[in-house]
């Protein structure tokens, strides 16, 4: 293969335990670069007022911001994806995901078997190490974390 696309490290945090309790939020290696995350959440209240901060960083001496950050609502998301970038990162894992339907969310929020796919990101990164940095945004307030780090390595 000619490029190594992988997960390195996945942390999950809620900060409202009465709204989002995580249950699980890991990677498993199925084989040397392919590397699953699982998440599990279960959302206690319904919500259809979710904003999403994305940012990606680069490592480089520690992580660096790099190419973007932005702010998605994800609740317009849902119903007609608008957001380049956002398009690309859900892409990646829809299929593996029952997040797909229009708000409100309430219940179990599941993410299974999702390992990246250089074919499905359609694009090719300088190689390093990167960190993807979501905050879940409920009703205005920080409501829970997850920061995805990856490697991309066009293997010469
Ligand atoms: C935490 O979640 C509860 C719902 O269970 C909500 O009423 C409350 O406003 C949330 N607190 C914060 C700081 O967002
Ligand atoms: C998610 O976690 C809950 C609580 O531990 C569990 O009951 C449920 O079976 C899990 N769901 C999946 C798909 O793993
Ligand atoms: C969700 O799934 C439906 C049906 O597969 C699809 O038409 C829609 O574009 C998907 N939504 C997003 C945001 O990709």
């Amino acid at each position: 293969e000619a490029v190594i696309f992988k997960f390195t490290n996945a942390v999950c945090e809620s900060y409202n335990k009465s709204w989002i309790v995580i249950h699980n939020c890991r990677l498993y290696a199925i084989s040397r670069n392919k590397i699953v995350f699982n998440f599990n959440g279960t959302m206690l209240h319904p919500c259809s007022h979710i904003f999403i901060d994305g940012q990606l960083f680069k490592r480089a001496n520690g992580y660096k911001p790099w190419l973007f950050k932005a702010t998605l609502d994800g609740c317009r998301f849902i119903k007609k994806s608008y957001n380049p970038i956002a398009i690309l990162i859900f892409n990646l894992f829809k299929e593996f995901t029952n997040i797909n339907h229009t708000c409100p969310y309430v219940g179990p929020q599941i993410i299974e078997g999702f390992y990246l796919r250089p074919e499905k990101l359609g694009l090719v990164l300088p190689s390093g190490e990167y960190l993807l940095a979501l905050t879940w945004l409920f009703e205005k307030r920080k409501q829970f974390i997850t920061n995805l780090y990856f490697s991309f390595t066009e293997d010469l």
